[in-house]
């Protein structure tokens, strides 16, 4: 008694016969992490946090008409930053490598640099916008150095960070006419 009556099943079955099995290869484990890229990063992890310490002092000492506007959305920039110093810094412990960790550290190896607290709104908005700047070029040479090592989880990412950093540019610019 003939089960299969359907051509292109039995033709199936009779090539899957002849096929050999596959072998079974083991992946190796390429470890990340090389010395460029963890500067790279560490750089990157400085001017954040400078950028991040900012952003607070801004938020406290913002005054004038714009007040609730800017305290906002100062709140609202160090909330991503804070997120994104995380993700970098843990980017650096899971190639094997120590992140920046001290405020010193972090002075040392940054091209932000800081402010008083007594700055005009407009400066404000000035030094964030130039500061986002700043951290977009450092975003773009991180991704790029990742890229050339294959690193494709970091430039994942950077690519959202750089995405929504530029997106809170535009927004600045919008709002200071410039
Ligand atoms: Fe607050």
């Amino acid at each position: 008694m003939n089960f299969c009556c359907c051509p292109l099943l039995v033709k199936y079955i009779i090539n899957s016969k002849k096929m050999e099995p596959a072998k079974v290869t083991k992946k190796q484990f390429a470890k990340l992490g090389f010395d460029k890229e963890e500067t790279t990063l560490n750089t990157l992890l400085a001017n954040y946090h400078v950028y991040y310490q900012k952003l607070r002092n801004y938020h406290w000492n913002v005054k004038g008409a714009d007040f609730f506007d800017l305290h906002e959305k100062f709140e609202a920039l160090y909330t991503v930053a804070t997120v994104n110093i995380d993700d970098i810094a843990e980017r650096i412990r899971v190639f094997g490598h120590t992140p920046l960790s001290t405020m010193q550290a972090y002075l040392d190896n940054s091209e932000i640099t800081e402010t008083g607290t007594d700055l005009s709104p407009e400066e404000m908005v000035s030094e964030v916008m130039s500061d986002i700047e700043t951290i977009d070029s450092f975003l773009v040479e991180t991704l790029d150095t990742a890229a050339e090592v294959g690193d494709v989880a970091t430039v994942s990412l950077l690519n959202k960070m750089i995405k929504d950093i530029e997106k809170e540019h535009w927004m600045l610019s919008a709002f200071s006419g410039r």
